[in-house]
């Protein structure tokens, strides 16, 4: 299974998938050359990232492919599930939980400009929170601190400080219980991202996609014909698309969640 982002976003999402299903094999696909996808133009980031996963679905045998990336799964998947025959799980804001979560129905939305700006992140909060207030906050930095949190082991206070600030700006802030997390780099940081909360007297429950993702291809493969090796530990490799090398400690981040380097370049 390919699991795609444009970089570590990857690793939140592929985490949930192998808790839940540890016999899996997966393939974290991480398109560093192309990060952030959160500040593409959206036709160009649609036809990138199609041509990038065909590629990489010619070199690799793979039965499913998850798009572990809100900024391109709200852009690219009737394009890309129409030039594939296995299915295409899509990672898009957990907007439903959210609004059901939130008891005050102020809900906020933390996310890259691009996924705030897709018409289809305002059809999700038509469908599913119309009764909320949704604080969207469209950082356009915030996965770059991720990235360097795990490249280069900074940790960027002033980021997630922003990140919260952002919200605290909003009129809405003293109502706001919850927090949807909709770039998956963001759940990687969710305890520094609580802790700037914190700082300003908020208390919120974060809400991502990682588990329903998970438990949606728990479901695909449920419906499949291949046989599963249940009680197998599964194959985790990774590729890294336009880096060279990984810095160190992005190499000792893989190998201590048990992920092989097959390639970078
Ligand atoms: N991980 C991506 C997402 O879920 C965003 C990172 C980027 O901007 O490339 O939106």
């Amino acid at each position: 299974m390919l699991v795609f982002d444009s970089g570590v976003g990857s690793l939140s999402i592929g985490a949930e998938i192998h808790r839940l299903l540890p016999d899996l094999n997966l393939l974290y696909c991480m398109d560093r050359g192309g990060f952030p996808y959160g500040q593409w133009q959206e036709q160009a980031l649609a036809e990138h990232i199609c041509e990038t996963i065909l590629a990489q679905l010619n070199i690799h045998l793979c039965d499913m492919v998850v798009v572990a990336c809100n900024s391109a799964s709200t852009t690219v998947l009737p394009a890309l599930r129409s030039q594939l025959t296995i299915p295409v799980v899509g990672v898009v804001p957990a907007i439903k939980p959210a609004a059901n979560h939130s008891k005050t129905g102020v809900i906020g939305l933390l996310a890259t400009p691009g996924t705030i700006a897709r018409p289809y992140t305002d059809q999700l909060i038509q469908d599913f929170a119309a009764h909320c207030q949704v604080i969207k906050v469209g950082d356009p930095a915030l996965a770059g601190a991720v990235e360097a949190l795990f490249w280069q082991g900074e940790d960027n206070k002033a980021a997630w400080q922003r990140a919260a600030q952002a919200f605290a700006d909003s009129e809405h802030f003293a109502a706001l219980d919850t927090v949807v997390l909709a770039c998956t780099h963001f759940p990687l940081v969710q305890k520094q991202l609580d802790t700037a909360m914190r700082a300003l007297d908020k208390q919120v429950s974060w809400v991502d996609s990682g588990q329903a993702i998970a438990r949606r291809v728990e479901h695909l493969l449920l419906q499949a014909t291949s046989p599963r090796q249940l009680g197998v530990q599964g194959r985790q490799e990774a590729i890294l698309l336009g880096v060279n090398d990984p810095s160190n400690r992005f190499a000792n981040t893989l190998k201590a969640r048990r992920i092989d380097l097959l390639s970078a370049g």
